[in-house]
């Protein structure tokens, strides 16, 4: 299980977490959520290696991560969809897809199984494959930066804000998607950020509150009182 103990972190002389502590468990959907500026992007970017810890730790069933490379997280397993997709333009939908593969050294064999199965659970990116990035809608890159997310992991997905910007019934398809991977990948853990809570009908199982720095577990209902 992937879990934060105690995670602080200061980005330019200012204290910006201030003690997260969470476990992700498999096979469940947990929403983070708290406004702009409260430190939603700063946890993803802690648990991926990306920005330094000031204390705490960031373990994998127990193993300390903190101590790692950024780019051994994906190795581990853990995918990561970032806020900006940063989809190469030029390249094809299925360029894309692989191309944490070929940051990894993937396997040819691997690869080709991991692509296969990211088309069997999201069969929508099938139809897409040969288009290039920079041609999709909002809602087609965050599907596909789903996808890419999904090429690398085995343990956990963590996904920041992938329902900003996209329209009602965009946002709907992406939460059918987002239970569809829970449930048929009891493996991974789902980490999604989200700035406002009643996206979250549906795709949540557990849901955490931050604000200012500090994590608390919550639920949906308690969250929907302060939107
Ligand atoms: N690289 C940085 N340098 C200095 N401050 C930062 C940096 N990145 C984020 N912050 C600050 O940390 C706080 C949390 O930011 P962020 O994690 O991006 O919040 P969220 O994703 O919830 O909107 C904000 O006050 C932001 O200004
Ligand atoms: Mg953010």
């Amino acid at each position: 299980m992937l879990a934060l103990d105690d995670v602080r972190v200061s980005l330019a002389g200012h204290t910006v977490l201030r003690g997260v502590s969470f476990e992700l468990p498999q096979g469940k959907t947990t929403v983070l959520v708290g406004r702009n500026g409260a430190g939603k992007t700063t946890t993803l970017r802690a648990i991926m290696g990306i920005v330094p810890l000031t204390a705490g730790r960031v373990t994998l069933d127990g193993d300390d991560l903190t101590a790692r490379p950024d780019h051994a997280r994906a190795g581990l397993g853990i995918g990561y969809a970032p806020e900006d997709r940063r989809m190469i333009p030029a390249f094809s939908v299925e360029e894309n897809l692989l191309l944490p593969t070929v940051a990894l050294n993937m396997p040819a064999t691997l690869t080709r199984e991991r692509l296969a199965a990211v088309y069997e659970l999201m069969p929508e990116l099938v139809d897409l494959r040969g288009r290039p990035g920079g041609s999709l809608s909002g809602g087609q890159g965050k599907m596909v930066a789903l996808g890419r997310a999904l090429m690398v992991a085995t343990r956990a997905i963590l996904l920041d804000e992938p329902f900003q910007g996209l329209a009602p019934a965009l946002a709907l398809n992406y939460a059918r998607t987002l239970a569809r991977v829970r449930d048929l990948r009891g493996d991974l853990a789902l980490l999604v950020t989200e700035s406002s809570p009643h996206l979250l009908k549906g795709v949540a199982d557990r849901a955490l509150r931050i604000e200012r720095g500090e994590v608390e577990e919550t639920t949906l209902e308690a969250l929907g009182r302060h939107d």
